[in-house]
């Protein structure tokens, strides 16, 4: 018997596909433009740095969406961390994907409307949506419009602290990506998550 439940409102998925293309684009450009050989671009360098620049410009209204989306629907109480008994919560979520999954034992936190974030699920999406990306923009939108700025205002120093602050934020956010879409896959079948983040239904594994 199938079993669905519909936990993605229509808000957060256009919120996602937006956010996550965007996302890949500024890591490609970013990457370009840190790592590229000048004499042999992986993207030419102006392209790299507009592309990049109007992603990112792109990437803050969408995360205005994402606020709005969490604010008018009930989506925004998954990301409430109730802090009593988490480190436990967590633990037992840890152990669950590093020895019970292997063992095809039953997920001790499993999906429903209440709650559709395991604990460690909860922890990182919360990170990455309230502390890592108003990062990025913190300290991204600064560089981009006011580069002269923090140079005559602070210190040629402070551009580039700036710049190293983003560039590791850059990384994090990289490494969420790649850590997420390979969890992502652990599912009712391994497309199974793909799907419901675009037609909103989580599908169960019964
Ligand atoms: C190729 C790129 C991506 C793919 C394929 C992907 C895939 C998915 C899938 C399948 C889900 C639903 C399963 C779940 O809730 O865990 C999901 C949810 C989510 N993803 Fe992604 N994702 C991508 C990029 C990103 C990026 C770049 C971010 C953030 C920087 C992100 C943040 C989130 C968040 C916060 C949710 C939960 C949304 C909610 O229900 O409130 N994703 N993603």
């Amino acid at each position: 018997m199938e079993n669905k439940l519909y936990l993605y409102p229509g808000l957060i998925r256009i919120w996602h596909i937006l956010n996550a293309l965007l996302i890949i684009l500024l890591i490609i450009s970013g990457l370009s433009m840190q790592y590229s050989d000048p004499m042999n671009p992986f993207m030419r360098f102006d392209l790299a740095v507009s592309l990049h620049n109007i992603s990112g410009i792109i990437l803050v209204f969408n995360y205005l969406l994402f606020i709005l989306a969490n604010t008018i629907s009930k989506n925004g109480r998954h990301y409430r961390i109730q802090l009593n008994g988490l480190i436990n919560r967590l633990m037992v979520q840890f152990r669950y994907y590093t020895f019970g999954i292997f063992k095809a034992e039953d997920a001790p936190f499993p999906v429903t409307k209440k709650m559709k974030f395991n604990p460690i699920q909860q922890v990182t999406y919360f990170m990455t949506m309230y502390i890592f990306m108003p990062l990025i923009f913190l300290t991204g939108l600064p560089m981009l419009f006011s580069g002269a700025l923090i140079r005559q205002l602070l210190s040629e120093n402070a551009y580039f602290v700036t710049d190293i602050l983003h560039i590791t934020v850059g990384f994090f956010l990289s490494l969420f990506l790649i850590i997420h879409v390979y969890f992502c896959t652990i599912g009712a079948k391994p497309y199974s998550n793909f799907k419901s983040i675009v037609t909103g239904y989580h599908e169960g594994k019964h």
